[in-house]
């Protein structure tokens, strides 16, 4: 009961240095520290159709033509939640997943091309819980095409860089791909709200890095 009373006066007291903050400075400067660089390299595992389908249609227009009756016409858009493996294989390790959604942008008078707006999220090891976003044109007819990485979260905070992308293989129940992702990123310690008898500090963007 005490120490509940005590935690609560901290985040009270925590929360109100913020109201004050907020109300007398409206910004802070930090070091976001120095820049790191990781290379990633995995595998796209997405399944098309079938019980356990990965992609799922949400909408398409209804005044594109359907050449050649293909499954992507123009204007479609797509929900995918595709699966992050260390290998080619099926069964090798799951490290995360790639979710976000594709639009089919290529008319019927340009090359093949999809738009895509993914969150590769990891579920193992260093980056569990950390993210890069992807938002990228994807030439579907090329078989090596480079993705732009925008942004990310966790360990992949301000995540600038750029993605490798070659399809394996590809039927109509599995889509195999090979990525390779050069990142360069800022991450440091979460932001704390932490009491001491001398002051409540809070926002903490140390520069300190693991
Ligand atoms: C779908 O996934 C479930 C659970 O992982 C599995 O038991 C089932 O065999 C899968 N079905 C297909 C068609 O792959
Ligand atoms: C497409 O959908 C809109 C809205 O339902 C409808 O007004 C229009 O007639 C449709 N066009 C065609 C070609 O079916
Ligand atoms: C439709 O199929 C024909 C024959 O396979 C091909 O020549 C043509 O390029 C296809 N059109 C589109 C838009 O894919
Ligand atoms: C598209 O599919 C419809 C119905 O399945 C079929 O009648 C038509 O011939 C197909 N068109 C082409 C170009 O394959
Ligand atoms: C990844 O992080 C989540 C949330 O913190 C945790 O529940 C899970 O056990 C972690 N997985 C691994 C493999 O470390
Ligand atoms: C990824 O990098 C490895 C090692 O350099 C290379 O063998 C592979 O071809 C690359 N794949 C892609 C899709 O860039
Ligand atoms: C599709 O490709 C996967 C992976 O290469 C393979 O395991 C599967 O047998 C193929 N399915 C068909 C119907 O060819």
């Amino acid at each position: 009961m005490r120490r509940t009373f005590v935690f609560t006066s901290i985040l009270i007291l925590c929360l109100s240095t913020i109201t004050i903050s907020v109300q007398s400075h409206y910004h802070s400067q930090h070091d976001p520290g120095e820049p790191k660089s990781t290379d990633l390299h995995f595998f796209l595992h997405e399944a098309p159709s079938g019980n356990n389908a990965t992609v799922a249609m949400i909408a398409r227009s209804n005044i594109t033509v359907d050449v050649n009756n293909s499954s992507m016409p123009f204007g479609t858009v797509y929900a995918i939640d595709d699966q992050l493996r260390v290998g080619l294989e099926p069964d090798s390790e799951l490290i995360g997943n790639a979710q976000g959604l594709t639009v089919i942008i290529a008319g019927r008078n340009t090359p093949p091309s999809v738009l895509l707006y993914f969150d590769f999220g990891f579920t193992t090891g260093k980056f569990n819980g950390s993210s890069i976003s992807v938002i990228s044109r994807n030439p579907t007819t090329d078989m090596d095409r480079e993705l732009s990485v925008v942004g990310g979260r966790g360990k992949f905070r301000m995540a600038k860089g750029f993605a490798h992308l070659k399809v394996h293989s590809a039927n109509a129940t599995a889509i195999i791909a090979e990525l390779n992702v050069t990142v360069i990123h800022r991450y440091g310690k979460h932001n704390k709200c932490y009491y001491n008898k001398e002051k409540i500090a809070f926002l903490d963007f140390s520069p300190k890095f693991k």
